[in-house]
């Protein structure tokens, strides 16, 4: 049906032309009459006005029983000549709807269930003596536009079988180019014929429309974390750090805790906190003269015995510390001994970004697992003062410009500093991060002079990404509940 030219006739003589009323007349989809209308007022020939109005909407389940009348209705007719098996039921009603029957006709006390030899049997009960169907007469009301009850109405779209929703219509009248009939279509492109039968001269052409909404980019979009990861990266290489290679998730305890001067029996070492892993259990010792070195150390710090055994047991690491430690070690081991017994030492700045795994509660702002920006100075003689100013820096460029550090404790590092930051747009001090000058305990056994120091400090990329993106549960922005929608739409991170 020619939709378009139904509505031009109209429009010759009535004022006004209702969509959904057309519709209706013409036993069409609205939808297909609202496209119709778009399509003439995009060449001027009518021009519509929206309203909405609110319009009941049936199921086929709907539209069914207001044929045939409601399930539990029609069994209830069934049975008017007698107690009837299930099977019997389901054969006269078809499965669904003896299911629904049942089911409904029970809660209305409609029926009687007993069981014979297996079998389920189903009676009228007695005191039922007429039955209307209700559901039947709400539908059929609804249907002619009378009054329904909100409570009826709300009962019905429980059901699933009809709802009373709100529709766009739109009200057309005559624009400014109408006609009775529609013209040859205006052209949206000109083409190789038009151009060479010259047709292009008098040919009308459609307006581009330059506030038309493009069409979404086909493309693969980055996850805010890693926009944010990327951003971070560029800030540490513009100030001079290396990237370390973090991509081994497993460690063995000797790098992740031992290195760093945590004691065997540091709550942190527990199960509770961290991931131990079964296959393999272990990893091979790394070189014995260092081993014996870190052993030397705890025990003569500690004061009590260090197992290999329990250096050697894999984790899933709980921060990438156990990647500065490496590091650090291979720098210490890569700088020549000189004939004065001191090393040839390259001062020199590390950073990574990567998972470490704690094994935690979960809630909002916990994961099991999460992003760890890590960096450190290692130089002679840094001192706390060059440490604040490095912090101060950093911290700048990820738009944190007032710092306040406050006494913390870690094992691998003295002093250690929890850093705090006023977060301007939330106007409060948060907690973003937490650093130290790595221990002498630590560095000693690595073969460092004694006058080598190293700053360091690790905070998550999580939190800052989500003060980014204003995003509350951490659930929104990793792990298996992301909305992918969210991740083609979100903006792309500034500092
Ligand atoms: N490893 C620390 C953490 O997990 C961060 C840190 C790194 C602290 C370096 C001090 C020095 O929170």
């Amino acid at each position: 049906m020619d939709i378009e030219a139904k509505i031009l006739e109209l429009l010759a003589s009535a004022e006004s032309v209702s969509t959904l009323e057309l519709a209706s007349s013409l036993g069409v989809d609205h939808q297909d009459v609202v496209g119709a209308s778009k399509s003439l007022e995009a060449d001027g020939y009518v021009v519509s006005s929206v309203t909405s109005v609110s319009q009941w909407k049936f199921s086929a389940e709907g539209l069914d029983i207001r044929q045939n009348g409601s399930p539990e209705f029609l069994l209830w007719a069934l049975l008017a000549s007698g107690s009837k098996q299930q099977d019997e039921v389901v054969t006269a009603l078809g499965k669904e709807a003896a299911t629904v029957a049942m089911s409904n006709g029970m809660k209305q006390k409609l029926f009687k269930l007993t069981k014979e030899e297996g079998n389920t049997i189903l009676t009228r009960d007695p005191k039922v003596t007429t039955l209307e169907d209700s559901t039947r007469r709400l539908l059929d009301a609804a249907a002619k536009g009378g009054h329904v009850d909100p409570k009826d109405a709300d009962a019905l779209k429980k059901r699933k079988l009809a709802s009373f929703d709100s529709v766009k219509t739109f009200v057309l009248v005559k624009g400014p180019s109408y006609a009775p009939t529609r013209g040859s279509k205006a052209a949206t492109d000109l083409t190789r014929e038009m151009l060479a039968d010259g047709s292009w001269q008098t040919n009308t052409f459609k307006k581009y429309n330059f506030n038309a909404t493009g069409r979404e980019p086909l493309a693969g979009q980055q996850h805010p974390l890693l926009k944010v990861r990327q951003e971070f990266r560029e800030m540490f290489l513009e100030l001079g750090f290396q990237e370390m290679h973090t991509q081994q998730w497993v460690e063995s305890s000797f790098w992740n805790f031992d290195t760093l001067f945590v004691p065997q029996k540091h709550p942190a070492r527990d199960a509770q906190d961290t991931f131990f892993i079964s296959k393999p259990d272990q990893s091979p010792t790394p070189d014995a003269d260092y081993l014996k070195r870190v052993k030397d150390i705890h025990e003569e710090g500690y004061l009590c015995d260090w197992s290999a055994n329990e250096s050697a047991r894999n984790v899933l690491r709980t921060h990438t510390t156990a990647v500065s430690s490496w590091v650090l070690n291979q720098l210490a081991q890569s700088s020549p001994l000189r004939p004065d017994g001191r090393r040839d030492f390259r001062p020199a700045r590390y950073f990574s970004i990567d998972r470490v795994f704690r094994n935690e509660e979960m809630d909002k702002t916990h994961l099991c697992e999460f992003h760890q920006v890590e960096g450190f100075v290692v130089d002679r003689n840094l001192s706390l003062a060059n440490m604040m100013h490095l912090l101060n820096q950093f911290f700048r460029r990820i738009g944190i410009e007032q710092l306040r550090f406050k006494p913390a404790f870690n094992p691998y590092t003295e002093p250690s500093m929890e850093i705090f930051g006023f977060h301007t747009g939330l106007k409060k001090w948060m907690e973003v991060g937490n650093s130290g000058v790595f221990r002498p305990e630590m560095l000693k056994p690595m073969g460092f002079d004694e006058d080598v120091t190293a700053i360091a400090w690790g905070l998550s990329l999580e939190r800052p990404t989500m003060i980014k993106y204003g995003i509350k549960n951490i659930h929104e922005l990793f792990g298996h509940k992301v909305d992918l929608r969210f991740i083609k739409k979100s903006k792309i991170a500034r500092y």
